[in-house]
């Protein structure tokens, strides 16, 4: 049972509801370029509809800095929101508070979707302030989020508005949460995590949480680099943190007294520069030839991975295990990907994966629907692996 509260909870017919989504959405000459993040939330507003609730949806895009700016309009996304709905009519304020916004929440005709204007043109948003909250509050009767990618953020129209209203996560925000759960909090092991990318620093919470609650813990990206320089191996012009190696011998300690057992590669693909196409080698771990650099791994460790992921049951992904961007490096992250959906479509693994680029590199390696939960969160997703408690979770678990 999950530990939130979710529509399940609110009786909706007849009533307003703010619903908090993220539209934070990649637009290029006012078109939406990835609409992913607003189909996801279509069918909680389809439900909200369904159930005869009037429905006036608010969200941020991009970092306007509390100034209203064309650039940072959520207009152009009024059709695209529609499109997700089947033609749903959906009307814009050009306000998120104030006249606007009370004429549209209080002239919605059943069926219709309101949809306000950035929130974050108002200072109020990220200052979590109780005035701001009040406003957007005022609009509606129930408060639903369904915006995990926006739980890190303490902002009004996530943190405040909850404690204002009767609240609850939507459909999204609840199968994301469990999914997570799932994986991390209650997992089915063997639970092996993956995580790349090219700076301990930036991942090091995230490797310490790991440590204690997985059974694998593998390492790739520059990272990787990083983790067998400590270990005293020679990584040639691969990329790497030279001072950061005490830090990687203490996560390696850690693991070792936590019986956590952290995988790194065995074989690298190498070249003299990081360009798509480039002229490549596969070579042992340990014999990097010293002008060359680390771009992938190689056949020798993604036949290991594979075999570990035979053996386990939860899969946490985060990061490519190389330079994905850069063709033939994609090799590695695409065939362990692969592996691991295959293992997931046999049903013997639960697979979820986040975090910017590893959207991307799962999306190039075309397992986006065979893993059981691919996040859209970036920073949401990687405090949760750093085992932060999320304001716009906790506030929805709140008495
Ligand atoms: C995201 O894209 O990760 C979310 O919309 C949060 O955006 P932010 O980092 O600007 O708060």
């Amino acid at each position: 049972m999950p530990s939130f509260r979710t529509l399940d909870d609110l009786d909706v017919a007849g009533k307003r509801v703010f619903l908090r989504v993220d539209l934070n959405v990649p637009l290029k000459d006012g078109v939406v370029t990835d609409a992913t993040r607003i189909e996801r939330v279509a069918p909680t507003i389809r439900e909200l509809l369904d159930r005869k609730a009037i429905v006036i949806v608010g969200s941020h895009l991009g970092r306007p800095k509390g100034k209203r700016s064309d650039e940072f309009s959520l207009k152009p996304l009024v059709a695209a929101l529609s499109a997700a709905l089947g033609g749903t009519s959906v009307r814009f304020a050009e306000d998120c508070v104030g006249p606007a916004a009370r004429e549209l929440a209080g002239s919605l005709a059943e069926g219709e979707v309101g949809l306000l204007e950035n929130l974050r043109f108002e200072p109020g948003e990220e200052a979590n302030d109780a005035e701001f909250a009040k406003s957007l509050a005022s609009l509606a009767d129930y408060y639903v989020d369904d915006a995990f990618s926006c739980a890190h953020r303490a902002h009004a129209s996530i943190d405040a508005i909850a404690r204002l209203l009767p609240s609850a996560a939507g459909r999204l925000l609840e199968f994301e949460l469990s999914s997570l759960e799932r994986a991390l909090v209650s997992p089915h092991h063997p639970v092996v995590a993956i995580v790349g990318g090219n700076k301990i620093s930036t991942k090091l919470t995230v490797l310490e949480n790991l440590l204690d609650k997985v059974d694998h813990l593998v390492i790739g990206g520059a990272m990787a680099n990083t983790f067998l320089h400590a270990q005293g191996v020679e990584v040639g012009a691969s990329l790497h943190e030279a001072d950061m190696a005490d830090t990687a011998r203490d996560v390696l300690k850690a693991a070792e007294a936590k019986n956590c057992d952290v995988v790194l590669p065995v074989d690298g693909v190498v070249a003299a520069a990081l360009e798509t196409g480039a002229a490549t080698q596969t070579v042992a771990i340990d014999a990097i030839p010293s002008n060359q650099m680390v771009l992938d791994i190689g056949p020798a460790s993604v036949a290991a991975l594979t075999d570990l992921l035979a053996g386990c049951r939860t899969l946490v992904w985060n990061g490519p295990l190389g330079a994905f961007e850069f063709p033939p490096f994609d090799k590695g992250t695409v065939a362990v990907a692969q592996a691991a959906a295959g293992f997931t479509d046999g049903g013997n693994l639960l697979s979820v994966a986040g975090g910017g680029d590893t959207v991307a590199a799962l999306a190039a390696a075309d397992v986006v629907d065979r893993f059981s939960y691919i996040s859209t969160a970036g920073g949401a997703f990687l405090e949760w692996l750093e085992g932060k408690t999320l304001p716009g979770v906790a506030v929805l678990t709140a008495e």
